[in-house]
């Protein structure tokens, strides 16, 4: 049997090996996917004792994104203009990189939520690993303009560099945003609510109108404080990351399978799973 895993930290409470799982289940491939600890210093090595164990597939979370590009051998064009790889594949013995968080979000923008991307004025919150992996897929979606802001603000102009659209595609300093006019969408790529119920960080709410569309890449209990804002800004839709999470995989068992699952049923089964975990809260 194939073994694949999703590398990241923290990484117990992935739903990536549950994802994976239901895919292999509903295509009749047999496949291992577990969950495995590692940060950045440690990632080389835990990569080669997964090798070592037979491993031939690897998705990549927080804090790992970046970092995995110096591992990979081959660089996919959607990991090589994202400088961020979330998908690993094991060819002759070394690592091939790619990149399908963008693709997936826009394919659950555009199809599960029935957005249409093109000439929307975006606000990207945070040029992390996942920032920089949709950065790209939107503006191929024929976005209007980027402004990508971060909290450390030389990384949103190394993404915007990095995206080489002058024309559409601008950093700015997260202090001047009530200067920065309203948005189509506001897309949230911070981690700023991992592990906490509150965002740090203060968003003006000059940001929206009734048109826009909010999205947070976090999905579950991290995504609650921003679209909590969103809603209480009068956003007209408030989506969180469940439906990325369910066909970035997608995009990763196609590389590695040969074939593209349907991610219907897989997304229902988490929604309830994640309705239900907050119930309980
Ligand atoms: P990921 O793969 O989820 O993108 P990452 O590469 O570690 O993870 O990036 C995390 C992102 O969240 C970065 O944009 C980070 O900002 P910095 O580049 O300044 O570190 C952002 N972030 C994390 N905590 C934040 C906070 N409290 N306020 C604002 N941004 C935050």
């Amino acid at each position: 049997m194939s073994r694949y895993a999703v590398f990241g930290h923290p990484i117990a409470h992935s739903l990536s090996p549950r994802i994976h799982a239901a895919f292999g289940e509903q295509t009749g491939i047999e496949l291992s996917y577990t969950a495995i600890d590692a940060d950045v210093a440690g990632l080389g090595a835990a990569l080669q004792r997964f090798v070592a164990d037979g491993g031939v597939g690897a998705n990549l979370t927080l804090p790992l994104k970046q970092a995995a590009l110096a591992l990979c051998a081959q660089l996919g064009e959607r990991a090589q203009r994202a400088g961020s790889v979330n998908t690993l594949s094991l060819r002759d013995g070394q690592w091939h990189g790619d990149n399908t968080d963008g693709t997936g979000l826009v394919r659950d923008l555009t199809g599960r939520h029935g957005l249409d991307l093109r000439g929307r004025r975006t606000l990207l919150l945070g040029a992390g690993g996942v920032g920089r992996g949709v950065a790209p897929a939107l503006l191929d979606a024929g976005i209007a303009e980027l402004i990508v802001v971060n909290r450390t603000p030389e990384r949103a102009d190394a993404l915007v560099d990095a995206l080489g659209e002058p024309g559409r595609a601008h950093s700015r300093y997260w202090a001047d945003l009530d200067q920065q006019g309203d948005f189509d969408l506001v897309i949230n790529a911070t981690s700023a609510a991992r592990g906490g119920d509150v965002l740090d960080f203060k968003l003006p709410t000059l940001l929206t109108t009734a048109r826009t569309a909010a999205v947070d890449l976090n999905y579950g209990e991290a995504a609650i404080p921003f679209l909590a804002w969103a809603r209480a800004s009068g956003c007209r839709a408030a989506i969180d990351g469940l439906g990325m999470l369910v066909e970035q995989a997608a995009g990763s068992f196609e590389l590695w399978h040969g074939l593209r699952p349907d991610t219907d049923p897989v997304y229902a089964m988490l929604r309830q799973h994640d309705a239900s975990l907050h119930s309980a809260d």
